[in-house]
């Protein structure tokens, strides 16, 4: 019996193969389809605190006092002296539009007043600066305030006075500088001595923001946006843009000017699961449109704003605005256009100048309707079409092919939507790897002729579609470049996608897996993002036919040639469990005297990043000469390898 065991083990054991072996040939004598320069970009939605406790880099919670429960994200703070009152008031606001306050009155004896506990943690470093304002008017006596930080564990960072406050609303401002790091800061807000003052619209802000904007975009989001160099950036959503109802859809038009005067909105990933609730979720809107184009411009990626098309979330209310009313719906797509590239003298183009902006922001697209499916969102995206091509021809429209990628609603867009002037379709795939690996071949058979695909929203499940056990493991990331390089072979009908959701918060998050994680302190890049990252930085101009490859179907392979440089760049997943000798070759050009750089992102299928170990997984490069015109190139198992061939 033993020795049976043995010999079976020992059969097994030369069995397996320590690699196998192929050859490739790139044929780059045959160029096939050009790729579109914007084929790899990004969406961004506020989902998983993207926005608010995100990317707009605010620190104060409920800094307006605008939630329905008015307090939450502050706490009282009175010490034993101390003796006061708060009260939420509304008369004679600041704002109109978001008009509740807190008024704060001291008895003296000790200092009294509020804590913000920021977005579950306020970080902040040592050695930067922090904004705090806030809009302060004095009601009775002559009181001083003091402002403070204090870290979690209840030291004191630094401590600021302000005083001299008039019967009239003022902003007020100091600035801060903590002593020490802290992840879960608490900014104090207290009154020094007897009296009353109305405080509104409490605020902080790092000075170390993204191009150092006062009240911008936290810098090192947007630098980890910027260093993919994606090709177009689609917002605001997402399930975001329709709205669990219609009055809680996304409008553009309300997230422009003064900060202050942008009506809170509660976000609908507050309520969406009640597994992952997050009642203290709401839309600021201090990431507003403006914003987002002039985010467009900075990290060179194109708009492709996403509109709500008269209907709110089909797996929520499905709330339909009618036909005969849907005018101004339509309004907002048309006055959007003339909002990114109108001139100065249009109404639109008008407000854009005046907010500092009178360049275009060149749209060249846009979106109607988000995640929608059948004859409601036919009819309804109809009309946009009509009014849009007829004023602006020019305006690539992008129209929903329902949320999965083969089932009767997918069918339906795909047999309807072309017929109305849909130029791209927008598919969307939340699935297990295998389906990304089982469909590198989905758009080989594509009609030509029809409208292009933009992959909209695509992300390999580990588990399942919403369940919050999704990891962002390396084995989900090589599932996404298999079915990546299936998405280049086919650049012709497949022009733009996109992987989603892209931000979380590792202290509040309603979906998984994401991009890129974030705590108040740190960015952690996946596996994901980076395979996102090889792509969008070896784009090439035009797809090269790939001959040759496994018989197992472990090796995925698509080739691209670089106008600019003349490089021949080919990535290849090798999904397999043992290593790949594969004998390189390339059709057309000379490699004698040639050069390539290797980037291998590899490693264990489970293995992920995290903000204790944030570079477990990360693409690693190496150059080496090319001897005597061949390449006998090794692929790692479970890895994903971009190489930039240089020939002679
Ligand atoms: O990416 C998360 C959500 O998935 C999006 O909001 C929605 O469009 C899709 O269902």
């Amino acid at each position: 019996m033993k020795s049976n065991l043995l010999a079976m083990v020992a059969a097994v054991l030369v069995a397996a193969p320590s690699h196998a072996e192929t050859t490739l040939t790139v044929r780059a004598d045959a160029p096939g389809a050009r790729i579109n320069p914007a084929m790899w970009g990004i969406f961004f939605e506020d989902i998983n605190f993207g926005a608010d406790g995100g990317l707009y880099a605010e620190l104060v919670k409920n800094r307006g006092f605008e939630f329905p429960e008015p307090m939450m994200g502050w706490s009282k703070l009175s010490p034993s002296k101390a003796r006061g009152q708060l009260s939420i008031r509304d008369e004679q606001p600041f704002n109109a539009r978001n008009p509740h306050y807190l008024r704060i009155e001291s008895e003296g004896g000790d200092l009294f007043g509020v804590a913000n506990e920021g977005f579950r943690g306020m970080g902040v470093k040592k050695g930067e600066a922090y904004d705090f304002s806030a809009q302060i008017r004095k009601v009775a006596g002559t009181p001083a305030m003091r402002i403070e930080l204090y870290s979690a564990d209840g030291t004191l960072l630094d401590t600021q006075p302000l005083g001299d406050f008039t019967n009239d609303w003022q902003q007020r401002a100091v600035v801060l500088h903590p002593r020490e790091t802290d992840a879960h800061a608490k900014l104090y807000v207290l009154l020094d001595g007897k009296g009353a003052v109305d405080i509104d619209f409490i605020s902080l802000f790092p000075e170390n923001t993204w191009k150092h904007r006062p009240g911008g975009l936290r810098a090192d989001m947007v630098q980890a946006l910027a260093d993919m160099h994606p090709g177009f950036l689609r917002f605001p959503g997402g399930c975001i843009v329709e709205g669990s109802v219609l009055d809680r859809r996304y409008q553009w038009k309300k997230t422009l000017g003064p900060v202050a005067e942008r009506q809170l909105l509660i976000n609908r990933w507050n309520y969406e699961f009640l597994h992952r609730p997050t009642p203290d979720y709401f839309q600021s809107f201090g990431l507003g449109f403006y914003e987002f184009f002039q985010l467009c411009e900075d990290i060179g990626a194109r708009p492709l704003p996403i509109l709500n098309c008269g209907m709110a979330c089909q797996f929520n209310s499905g709330e339909l605005c009618p036909l005969d009313q849907l005018d101004s719906f339509v309004q907002d797509a048309l006055d959007l256009i003339e909002f990114a590239n109108g001139p100065v003298t249009s109404e639109w183009g008008g407000r854009r100048a005046a907010l500092g902006h009178p360049e275009p922001f060149n749209l060249t697209m846009m979106g109607v309707g988000n995640e929608q499916w059948g004859p409601h969102y036919f009819e309804r995206f109809s009309k946009f079409a009509a009014a849009i091509k007829s004023k602006y021809p020019e305006i690539q429209l992008v129209a929903a092919a329902g949320p999965e990628p083969a089932d009767d609603r997918f069918k339906q867009a795909w047999a309807t939507l072309p017929g109305m002037h849909a130029d791209i379709m927008d598919e969307h795939c939340y699935a297990k790897p295998e389906w990304f690996f089982d469909n590198t071949h989905r758009y080989d058979h594509y009609d030509r002729s029809g409208p292009k695909v933009f992959m909209g929203e695509y992300a390999a499940q580990s588990v399942a579609i919403v369940s919050t056990k999704n990891r962002n493991n390396l084995q989900c990331a090589l599932a996404e470049a298999a079915y990546m390089t299936g998405l280049e072979r086919n650049a012709d009908v497949v022009r733009m996608a996109s992987y989603a959701p892209l931000f979380a918060s590792t202290e509040a998050w309603q979906w998984t897996p994401d991009l890129i994680w974030v705590d108040p302190l740190h960015v952690t890049l996946t596996p994901n993002y980076y395979v996102q990252q090889m792509f969008c930085l070896n784009r090439g101009d035009e797809v090269l036919p790939v001959e040759g490859g496994t018989a197992d179907r472990s090796l995925f392979v698509s080739a691209v040639k670089d106008d600019g440089t003349g490089e021949i760049i080919i990535k290849a997943v090798n999904s397999g469990e043992v290593p790949l000798e594969v004998q390189l070759q390339v059709a057309g050009v000379s490699l004698k005297n040639g050069h390539v750089r290797s980037t291998v992102l590899a490693g264990m299928p489970q293995s992920e990043n995290s903000p204790g170990e944030p570079t477990q997984i990360k693409p690693v490069e190496t150059g080496v000469p090319l001897a005597g015109g061949s390449l006998t190139q090794h692929f790692e198992p479970h890895s994903f390898t971009v190489l930039r061939i240089q020939p002679d």
